[in-house]
């Protein structure tokens, strides 16, 4: 199978700097870069332009219009508590996990000053099917990264076994929701640097009616 990713080729250090540059609507998204969630500093987005970012995340495509999906908002002050959850979702794998790893995972509900889960809430036996629901939660989940980049944070959408496990999506979830993902905001401490990009002529071909 052809390789599916290309290195952006000439991307030094220096141009890195250039990621995310939001001078105009096509230089942001030829520029566009998630941000690394443990290297986000503040300033975050305060209570305001918090809101602000949800509301323009929410201006997605949406079949039906049925609003599959919800934030919740982690404060500062259930980052503790989050990462209690997380402990506690470890524990349940492996009674006898080390403290090292316990601690990586547990500093992963502290990371960047801003924390949105995102939920999955598709609304079961619907005309629309589930899949398309779930499809528009995943386009809320890009727009919020777009969103947080129109406010000047850097985003990023993570998932990992604590998307999954039962004791966090217990805390977090309804009946038939699913964690969509941690979305961090916040500002870089560090330089971002490019990652491959898909090889377009992997990707693009021309559709033809089948032959007999
Ligand atoms: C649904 C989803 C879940 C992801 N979960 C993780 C994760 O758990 N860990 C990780 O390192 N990256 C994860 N990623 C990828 C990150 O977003 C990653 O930083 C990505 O390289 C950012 O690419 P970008 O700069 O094009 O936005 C996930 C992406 C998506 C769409």
């Amino acid at each position: 199978m052809k390789c599916r990713v290309a290195f952006f080729c000439g991307l030094s250090d220096t141009l890195g700097q250039m990621l995310n540059d939001t001078s105009s609507l096509r230089t942001y998204f030829e520029t566009r870069r998630s941000g690394r969630p443990r290297d986000m500093v503040a300033p975050g987005p305060n209570e305001d332009e918090l809101s602000a970012i949800l509301a323009l995340a929410a201006r997605t495509p949406d079949h039906g219009k049925l609003v599959p999906y919800r934030f919740v908002i982690v404060g500062d002050d259930q980052r503790e508590a989050l990462a209690d959850l997380f402990a506690a979702a470890v524990r349940d794998v492996d009674p006898e996990v080390r403290q090292a790893k316990l601690e990586k995972v547990c500093a992963k509900a502290h990371y960047a000053p801003s924390l949105v889960v995102l939920i999955s809430s598709p609304i079961r036996d619907h005309k629309i099917p589930v899949w398309e629901q779930e499809l528009a939660a995943g386009a809320v989940g890009m727009n919020l990264l777009h969103a947080a980049h129109a406010y000047d944070y850097v985003g990023a959408w993570i998932t990992g076994d604590q998307a999954y496990a039962p004791a966090v999506t217990e805390a977090f979830c309804k009946d038939g929701e699913r964690i969509a993902g941690y979305f961090f905001l916040g500002s870089p401490s560090a330089d971002l640097v490019e990652r491959e990009r898909p090889d377009m002529d992997a990707i693009v071909t021309r559709w033809r009616p089948p032959t007999a």
